[in-house]
């Protein structure tokens, strides 16, 4: 009987299952979207609920198309949208509220408030981020102030929160039938609470927030078997065993298991995570100090990260809310009906900017347009967007770590889109390196839970099984490069200072 592995990536957009093999390669998948719900400008939510139901069906489909069943799955590993906030009732299963998610900005009330004393790195040292809309502390304390009962109801023990991994770890362990309540130290890393050093919570910041610590998670490694199926599913009895925040999981994936290894990951955002190792550096250039992994016992590795909110998320738009496209693969084909951006500079500043930004009170811009400018050109800078944006964070990483990467490893859906990976090459003048298997952050869950229970026995055999799929090498001259470049720069400076 041969044995496999399978990671849940529950994502912005979708919930996927997948199976691996010893390989690393894929089995079988199943995969749902569920409902992106924007009750007003600037919120976004989704339905816990759907995640979950979601959950339990992809697994099924992964498991059917792959003709196998719980006897042939050694353990589950879990990925994650990372800081997509849920805060439910432990005695009944049930969301106080919606999830409110990563790219949601409602809490700019609550930044200013906590940020009136000391400023938005007033943590950053202790924690390694600003305080940002984006993080999850900020959403707790908005559902705690803002729906009814809910303070009460935390104060007496009865609420529990979690990123997305706590939320279908719990129910898939048993719910209130005894699930348990955990996260792991690349998701705590993301709530403004977790000490960098000591991997805790912070009374004292959870003090100043006001959050009661019976609401948090027990902070486990990101690769240790912390509980095993509950009855009722498809998978019962089998090891939970991994739990990896999507972007570190990519990076695992990746094989990028050391300090000066890297990956960038075009998702819903893109995320340059850079691996420094065991040791917690501080950026200097507007990037966030995060933990990479923890294997069991082990010393934990940290990375520096580059996080930009909108990236394929800008391709959705054009999708569906401009009707540029019907598919957002087609933005490519658009693309190419022009030779370049025609002037034209989109900055889809949505959630403001992050990095290495983090400027809230931006919004997107559209600059350089004449009557020149059609929708090819559109398509065009906002892939571009894409790159330059990449730019901005590969320079920081560049500059904080002192030695400058020489080639970037990617995954992520944009990456099947060639004019955006060759640009990207060109803006960057590194070459660009996809792998074989460019679904990364599955396979980074499944690899932490395939280590646990010993499927696979060391980083080193996991390192063979990474093989390079693609390359995309420079072409652009220096002066061409440094002419967009500019202009992309000056496009930025007309995003800030929308929010009054
Ligand atoms: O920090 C947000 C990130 O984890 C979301 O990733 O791939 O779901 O857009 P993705």
């Amino acid at each position: 009987m041969t044995d496999y592995i399978i990671a849940i990536d529950q994502g912005t957009t979708s919930t996927r299952a997948i199976v691996f093999d010893h390989s690393g390669s894929i089995v079988s998948q199943g995969q749902l979207e569920h409902e992106q719900i924007f009750p007003k400008a600037g919120w976004v939510e989704h339905n816990p609920k759907e995640i979950w139901d979601n959950t339990r069906e992809v697994i099924g489909q992964a498991l059917s198309k792959a003709n196998i069943t719980r006897h042939n799955v050694k353990a589950v590993g879990i990925t994650n949208q990372r800081e997509t906030t849920v805060v439910w009732d432990k005695n009944t299963g049930e969301p106080v509220y919606n999830a409110i998610v990563w790219q949601d900005t409602r809490t700019q009330e609550i930044v200013d408030r906590f940020a009136a004393d000391g400023g938005v790195e007033r943590f950053k040292d202790i924690v390694g981020l600003p305080l940002s809309t984006y993080f999850a502390g900020t959403k707790i304390v908005w559902i705690l102030e803002n729906v009814e009962g809910a303070r009460e109801k935390a104060e007496n023990g009865d609420l529990l929160f979690g990123t997305t991994d706590s939320w279908v770890t719990w129910n898939l362990t048993g719910g209130v039938d005894g699930g348990v309540h955990i996260t792991d130290v690349t998701n705590a890393s993301r709530t403004m609470f977790m000490d960098l050093e000591t991997l805790e919570w912070r009374d004292d910041i959870l003090e100043v927030f006001n959050v009661p610590k019976s609401m948090l998670p027990e902070i486990k490694s990101s690769s240790a078997v912390y509980g095993t199926v509950h009855t009722s599913s498809l998978l019962r009895e089998v090891p939970v065993a991994g739990i990896l925040g999507d972007q570190q999981a990519a990076t695992f994936g990746q094989a990028a298991f050391d300090a000066g290894e890297a990956k960038n990951t075009y998702g819903t955002g893109n995320f340059l995570i850079f691996n420094t190792g065991t040791e917690i550096v501080k950026s200097k250039n507007g990037l966030l100090t995060t933990l990479g992994y923890k294997l069991g016992d082990d010393a934990p590795h940290y990375a520096l990260e580059g996080s930009i909110a909108v990236t394929g998320s800008l391709i959705q738009w054009l999708r569906d809310n401009l009707g540029l496209i019907k598919s957002a693969p087609e933005v490519e084909d658009l693309a190419k009906t022009v030779d370049d951006n025609g002037g034209a500079y989109f900055v889809p500043a949505f959630s403001g900017l992050f990095a290495p930004y983090w400027r809230s009170d931006a919004r997107g811009a559209l600059v350089g347009l004449t009557r020149y400018v059609n929708k090819g050109h559109i398509a065009r800078a906002a892939l571009e967007a894409t790159a330059f944006q990449t730019k901005e964070v590969l320079d920081a990483v560049n500059a904080d770590s002192g030695v400058p990467l020489t080639e970037l490893k990617v995954d992520g859906g944009m990456i099947g889109n060639n004019l955006l990976m060759q640009f990207q090459a060109d803006i960057l003048d590194v070459p660009v390196v996809r792998p074989v298997v460019a679904e990364t952050t599955a396979l980074g869950a499944a690899y932490a839970a395939g280590l646990a229970v010993g499927f696979w026995a060391n980083l080193d055999e996991l390192r063979a099984n990474w093989q390079e799929d693609s390359r995309w090498t420079p072409e652009m001259d220096d002066a061409e490069r440094d002419r967009l470049y500019r202009n992309w720069k000056k496009a930025v400076t007309k995003t800030f200072d929308w929010v009054d």
